[in-house]
């Protein structure tokens, strides 16, 4: 009997081969597991795959951005603008240096940071920009510049859904300033947990390599500490992973375009609406498929019935200023940020990783549709 019908479908898969076996075992077996001579490779071959000057590895996505507050001399009393249509890290980086998060609200289908939005949420106390690439789509990085090149703050990119996406032709981490990559099995490629911060100064390199390792040092000796850091490295094996990922970054990321162009296709009749397209300054990394139903349907139902078929979907994203904790700490309520809020009423995330078989597309594509006919 075919299983193909019962099949539960992941929202998401890493793509682990014998080569990334490979790297990790040599690792392992070389004894050297964190601070050894894997971790440099894998920052040179990420710098050189995304085009920039400078890139510390670190051990998450949350632990670059806390580390971009910090260069950025974020702290009591200042603002940083960020985006509500966001992972919670993209704000909480703010919260652990005792700034407050201000949320800008977001342009409608492409779900990043509105220029005139940020412009509008500028007081005397912002000190910085966090912008965010959502969904692996470029943000309106010249005018999100412009508009800080204006007021004197600081612009960082929370790039972390985003690895291989161009702006204007140029790869994103190619930008001069500091641009934070995420490395979660969810993500286009993994190192398990990890990130990286890249940056075109090497005074800011120079700052997170401190920072990541406990505030040493370059000429300090394992007990001195000259300033107050984090334990935020990326250990040897995560590396080894991330080199064997890069390694075939390229076939990842056409593996991902091509399964999101069917589902284009597969998708185009339905009353959904799809991802935005591309354009001329625009170049996604595909991260995940996101779909909105039309206004009125019952996403959450929808889910749900995805769901009990063994289709993996969720409700993607969530406000930030509406999570509990930011409700209880600031006050924040619905009408903050309406083009977010509507956005996060109605989109959700369906199956989407690099070698999603064409079947389990079709499944997922008619399951959806007999969803929102009978919704
Ligand atoms: C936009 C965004 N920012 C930040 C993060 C945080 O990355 P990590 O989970 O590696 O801490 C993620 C990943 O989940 C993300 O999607």
């Amino acid at each position: 009997m075919s299983t193909a019908g019962t099949r539960r479908i992941p929202l998401s898969a890493p793509w682990i081969d014998e080569r990334d076996e490979e790297l990790v075992l040599e690792v392992l077996r070389s004894g050297h597991l964190s601070l050894g001579p894997t971790g440099p490779r894998f920052e040179a071959l990420l710098a050189e795959t995304v085009g920039a000057a400078h890139c510390a590895a670190v051990s998450s996505g949350t632990a670059g951005l806390h580390l971009c507050m910090r260069l950025a001399g974020v702290g009591p009393g200042d603002e940083v603008i960020t985006s509500p249509y966001s992972f919670v890290a993209s704000a909480n980086c703010a919260l652990y240096e005792g700034a407050t998060p201000v949320f800008a609200d977001v342009q409608p289908h492409t779900y990043n940071l509105d220029p005139a939005a940020v412009e509008a949420a500028l007081t005397d106390r912002t000190r910085a920009v966090m912008t965010v690439d959502i969904f692996g789509y470029p943000c309106e990085l010249d005018e999100l510049r412009a508009v800080c090149d204006r007021h004197g703050l600081v612009l960082v990119e929370d790039a972390c859904e985003a690895l291989g996406a161009r702006y204007k032709g140029q790869l994103l981490g190619s930008h001069g300033h500091p641009a934070v990559f995420a490395f979660y099995p969810n993500k286009q490629m993994t190192t398990g947990e990890g990130g990286a911060v890249v940056t075109g100064s090497a005074e800011e390199h120079e700052l997170l390599v401190s920072l990541r390792n406990q505030g040493r040092l370059e000429t300090s000796s394992w007990l001195q500490h000259g300033r107050l850091g984090f334990n935020y490295r990326l250990d040897d094996l995560s590396a080894a992973l991330g080199i064997g990922q890069l390694e075939k970054l390229d076939r990842i990321l056409a593996g991902r375009r091509e399964v999101a162009a069917r589902y284009h296709e597969l998708l185009a009749g339905l009353d959904l609406e799809l991802p935005v397209a591309d354009d001329a300054d625009h170049e996604r990394s595909w991260f995940v498929y996101v779909v909105a139903v039309p206004r009125g349907v019952d996403r959450d139902a929808l889910i749900r019935r995805l769901g009990a078929q063994g289709i993996a979907c969720a409700p993607y994203l969530p406000s930030i200023h509406l999570q509990p904790y930011m409700r209880e700490l600031f006050g924040f309520a619905e009408g903050l940020c309406p083009v977010a809020e509507d956005a996060s009423a109605r989109t959700m995330a369906i199956p989407f990783h690099s070698r999603l078989p064409r079947e389990d597309q079709e499944r997922v594509a008619e399951a959806l549709g007999a969803a929102l006919a009978a919704a």
